[in-house]
């Protein structure tokens, strides 16, 4: 029988992978990330599962396959937290890399709807029975342009939903995508010509900021930005800049460069002592979510059945499309 350790482990986990427990695999759940000094409990299971935030750097990676850990399964899309040069030859990475593109797209347009409508003024308003409708003015989607950094699997339904609100859509990918509904343009023009910016690329090390103080001065004054992809995508104190100059009129983060120490946790009883988080929470045109755009049941479905099949394969020793090598 094979015993996994998962990391960073939240109840919705528990909840969809306990189903595939099995007298052939068995899971322990741990709330604790996987970082050095947790990687002593880790090394004493067959197999890792783990999430963005676990720390998967050379230390770790070796020490795990020193101790017989053949097996990192990531529980999500993105692999950037993996040092994937280490792992080469002693551990094997896999990831899944469709979850539910849906669920991030949908995410990112309720983002878009909630900053647009003040849906989150108008909410708090109402239930202190304050009916006013000052300051609620929004815009049309309609006829907006909304450009997209990124038309991957997510990029490409977003877009489709953005058409959907009969807005123009434009991309910029390095690699093109038969299946984008939009007009492809580069980097300058779709920075200069969007009301809204969607980020929908991974995290790799020629774009850490691609949005910063250079790329929002090309943007059009009053642009949303919404970054649902990986926070370090985002220069945070020039984004915080751009919105104090009201160069920036909104932005949705469901990510953010230094979420770690927070996203997915309730810290609610501490004092947070990120001062650019706190900037940004404070402002009345900024929305934060916790990295929960994946977060639907069909996602979660998918991560657990595609997370067990990649043991599976990892263990009977198949081939498989989702194990991430070094390039
Ligand atoms: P994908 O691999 O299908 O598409 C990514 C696209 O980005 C590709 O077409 C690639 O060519 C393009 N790209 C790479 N570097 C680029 C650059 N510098 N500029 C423009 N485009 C570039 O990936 P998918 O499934 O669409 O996911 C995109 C990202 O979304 C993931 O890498 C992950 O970081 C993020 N994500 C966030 C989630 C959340 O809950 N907030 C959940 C799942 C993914």
């Amino acid at each position: 029988m094979k015993k996994i350790a998962f990391f960073d482990a939240k109840p919705y986990d528990i909840t969809s992978f306990r189903r595939y427990e099995n007298e052939e695999i068995k899971f322990r759940f741990y709330e604790n990330k996987l970082n050095p000094d947790t990687m002593s409990i880790a090394a004493q299971y067959d197999g890792v599962c783990a999430f963005v935030n676990d720390t998967l750097n050379r230390d770790v990676i070796n020490y795990l396959g020193e101790n017989g850990v053949g097996v990192i399964a990531l529980r999500c899309a993105g692999y950037n937290n993996v040092d994937l040069k280490a792992a080469q030859g002693k551990v094997k990475i896999y990831r899944v890399p469709a979850y539910s593109p849906h669920a991030i797209a949908e995410h990112t347009m309720g983002m878009i709807l909630m900053l647009n409508r003040k849906l989150h003024r108008a909410y708090i308003r109402t239930r202190d029975h304050n009916f006013s409708l000052e300051g609620l003015t929004g815009f049309d989607l309609y006829g907006k342009t909304v450009g997209i950094i990124g038309t991957g699997k997510i990029g490409c339904c977003f877009a489709d939903v953005c058409k959907g609100f009969g807005m123009k859509v434009f991309g910029f990918d390095p690699y093109k995508n038969s299946n984008f509904c939009g007009e492809y343009c580069n980097l300058d023009e779709l920075l200069s010509s969007s009301d809204i910016i969607s980020l929908h690329c991974p995290l790799t090390k020629e774009n850490k900021h691609i949005i910063n103080s250079d790329t929002i001065s090309k943007m059009r004054d009053g642009v949303y930005i919404i970054n649902t992809s990986r926070g370090k995508l985002v220069d945070t104190a020039a984004l915080i800049e751009g919105i104090k100059e009201g160069k920036v009129g909104a932005c949705g983060l469901d990510v953010y460069e230094e979420e770690t120490a927070f996203f997915f946790e309730d810290k609610s009883d501490e004092i947070i002592l990120d001062d650019n988080l706190l900037r940004l929470i404070a402002m009345p045109n900024v929305l934060v979510t916790s990295h929960q755009a994946f977060l639907t049941k069909e996602a979660l479905d998918t991560i657990a059945q595609v997370t067990v099949q990649n043991f599976a394969d990892y263990f009977n020793s198949c081939e498989s499309k989702n194990e991430v090598v070094a390039k």
